[in-house]
């Protein structure tokens, strides 16, 4: 039976209390996390969402009525204690901050009772994730999430101080939008009132700030929710929040400089981690060249080694055929590896066919200076060497190469080096090693549209140099964008934007938009641009990410109170679900495909 709280008001949370306070009568109000009876002593370990207090029944203190209710108590009951702070006697517990103190109960309420958890609720559990999240309710109680909760909230405190000072405005925008299918999949919500027509949840705001800079707002931000129907994995949500901002009369500098100091301001504040700024930047080839990545991890080696002139001629016709292709043949150097297991290395060769490439080669240099491989026996002795040479390769290494077009080159390389330093534990965990990738290219070629498509959005600016390049050779300019790494995660990204009318519609041409198309799409931007558009930039950055990598979450499941899962379900609310008829009836919509819904 739930009793009331009627006449008593908490006083502090649970480990708000330390030996400051002995001596004082507090009321503390939480969930039982353990109930000890020992005879004549009955300890109540509480919790609430500060942490962990002790409290001591004694029935000769609180009488037999309030020490035969603690007797009850279970797991996961809510009560409220009124007692008074004491020194512990005897076992004072290090671990605890409250450790060196108890309450020594006068009176008990229990506020509420609770069936026994399919889990315990305690840190570091072992539950698996689909019963916690079935549970999120329970789950949400652990102390590891809560932490990650709490700092999350404080890093977007940190966040919205540091915009307000440098001069941001905080605008919202529309969540029901016109759908614009450029970039991932559309979440769509039907009209009730216009049947036959959509809103769509935003991706970005990306439209609406430029709008804003178009209004004069001159700065603005947002923390921003956004929607992306896309593959899902531990780093991507269907929904998501952005730290997303937009600056006028600026460049990209600026935008750089602002949002470098926003991100070291959280990493100090947050978990007291001093970044150096400026901070790193590296062109996306680079990028590209050294780690076959744009996001590169740069805690450790194992970078690429390009060797397509050394093997061009070689009679290995894997690495000559794919230079006459017009590919490329890298390596990367897995130091002190050359005798890894057959096994091991045949599920590399597996785990690199993932990413398209037709097999891997691997050359391990043996001490004894012969060779373990599998394409030795095509090559002559000075091929090899010639090879092994431009790899750098030491007795001892192990020598991996792909041949293939060059983005599945880095593609397929640039995976495996983060794999493998995961399995060989080269990763440093302390360290949080920020990066700016720069010059993007503006374009990339889509072989499934079998066009050119925006890396960024149409919107973004190219380098001046590059202009001329436009129409010629759009596959070679490169764009005002940049993108924030951290520890091989793409942390945030932006560009500067176009503001003159004739670049933005050599853009659209070179994107293969008709005017009619662009207009249908961005009218209203594009519009909005013919009366007075300030030159400006911006960049968003992913709030789930950050706080994941800060708090070396495995997924971002873990920083987001309610997350779905990989087929973007909830398993707690079970949503999505079907809808009553008389629902689908008045946004006149009708289920026709009977195998994915069961709507009739
Ligand atoms: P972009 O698409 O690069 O840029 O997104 C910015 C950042 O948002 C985060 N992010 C995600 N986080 C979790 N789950 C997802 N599905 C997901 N998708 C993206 C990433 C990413 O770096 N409007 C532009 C920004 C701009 O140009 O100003 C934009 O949305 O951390
Ligand atoms: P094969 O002649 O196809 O048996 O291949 C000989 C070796 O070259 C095997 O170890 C393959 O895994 C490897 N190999 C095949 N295709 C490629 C490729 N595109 N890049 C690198 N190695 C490859």
């Amino acid at each position: 039976m739930a009793e009331s709280m009627k006449g008593l008001k908490r006083t502090c949370r649970c480990a708000e209390l330390s030996v400051e306070n002995v001596g004082q009568t507090v009321t503390v109000m939480g969930w039982v996390q353990k109930q000890r009876n020992k005879g004549g002593l009955i300890f109540v370990d509480l919790r609430d969402r500060s942490g962990i207090l002790q409290v001591l029944f004694e029935e000769e203190i609180c009488g037999s009525e309030a020490f035969e209710k603690a007797a009850k108590l279970r797991s996961e009951f809510v009560i409220a204690v009124v007692g008074e702070v004491v020194h512990r006697n005897a076992d004072v517990n290090e671990k605890m901050a409250t450790g060196a103190i108890e309450v020594r109960a006068k009176e008990v309420r229990i506020l509420s009772e609770a069936q026994t958890p399919p889990f315990p609720v305690e840190a570091d559990s072992k539950t698996k994730e689909e019963l916690r999240l079935k549970y999120r309710y329970l789950d949400l109680r652990r102390p590891d999430i809560q932490k990650n909760l709490i700092l999350r909230s404080k890093i977007a405190t940190t966040i919205r101080a540091f915009l307000a000072e440098e001069g941001f405005l905080e605008i919202e925008t529309p969540i029901l939008n016109k759908s614009t299918p450029e970039g991932a999949r559309d979440y769509l919500v039907p009209s009730r009132i216009h049947p036959g027509t959509f809103y769509a949840l935003p991706q970005s705001p990306q439209i609406f700030k430029q709008l804003l800079m178009c209004s004069g707002y001159d700065r603005y931000c947002q923390i921003a929710k956004c929607f992306r129907d896309e593959d899902l994995r531990a780093d991507r949500q269907p929904e998501f929040t952005q730290v997303d901002l937009e600056m006028s009369f600026v460049t990209q500098e600026d935008v750089m400089d602002v949002t470098e100091r926003m991100v070291a301001r959280v990493c100090k504040e947050a978990i007291g981690l001093e970044v150096q700024l400026p901070l790193k930047r590296m062109t996306w080839h680079e990028a590209m060249n050294r780690f076959g990545s744009d996001k590169p991890d740069t805690r450790f080696g194992m970078e690429l080694t390009d060797v397509s002139e050394v093997v061009k001629n070689c009679g290995f016709s894997v690495f000559s055929g794919a230079v006459a292709a017009g590919g490329s043949v890298r390596g990367i150097n897995v130091k002190g590896q050359a005798e890894m297991p057959r096994k091991k290395i045949d599920a590399l060769v597996e785990f690199a066919k993932g990413y398209g490439v037709k097999g891997l080669a691997y050359l391990g240099v043996l001490p004894d200076g012969t060779y373990k491989s599998s394409f030795a026996k095509f090559m002559t002795e000075e091929e090899l060497k010639a090879l092994v040479e431009a790899m750098q390769g030491q007795p001892g290494d192990l020598l991996l190469f792909a041949a293939d077009r060059l983005k599945i080159v880095w593609n397929v390389l640039g995976a495996l080096r983060c794999e493998l330093a995961k399995q060989l534990g080269l990763v440093d965990e302390n360290k949080f090693n920020f990066l700016w990738v720069t010059e993007f290219p503006q374009f990339e070629w889509s072989d499934e549209e079998e066009r050119f498509v925006a890396m960024h959005h149409p919107f973004t600016m190219p380098m001046e140099e590059d202009l001329p390049m436009l129409e010629e050779k759009p596959g070679e300019v490169r764009a005002k964008a940049y993108d924030i790494v951290l520890n091989g995660v793409e942390l945030g990204g932006g560009s500067e934007r176009i503001y003159q009318d004739d670049v933005q519609e050599r853009m659209f041409r070179a994107l293969g938009f008709t005017d009619e198309k662009a207009h249908q799409q961005f009218g209203f931007l594009l519009d909005a641009f013919k009366y007075g558009v300030p030159p400006h930039a911006g960049l968003a950055i992913g709030l789930d990410r950050f706080v994941m990598l800060l708090v070396k979450a495995e997924s971002i499941r873990e920083v987001i109170a309610f997350p779905k899962v990989k087929d973007a379900s909830c398993l707690m609310s079970e949503c999505p679900n079907v809808v009553d008829p008389a629902q689908l009836k008045e946004l006149c919509l009708a289920i026709t495909d009977q195998e994915s819904g069961e709507s009739d």
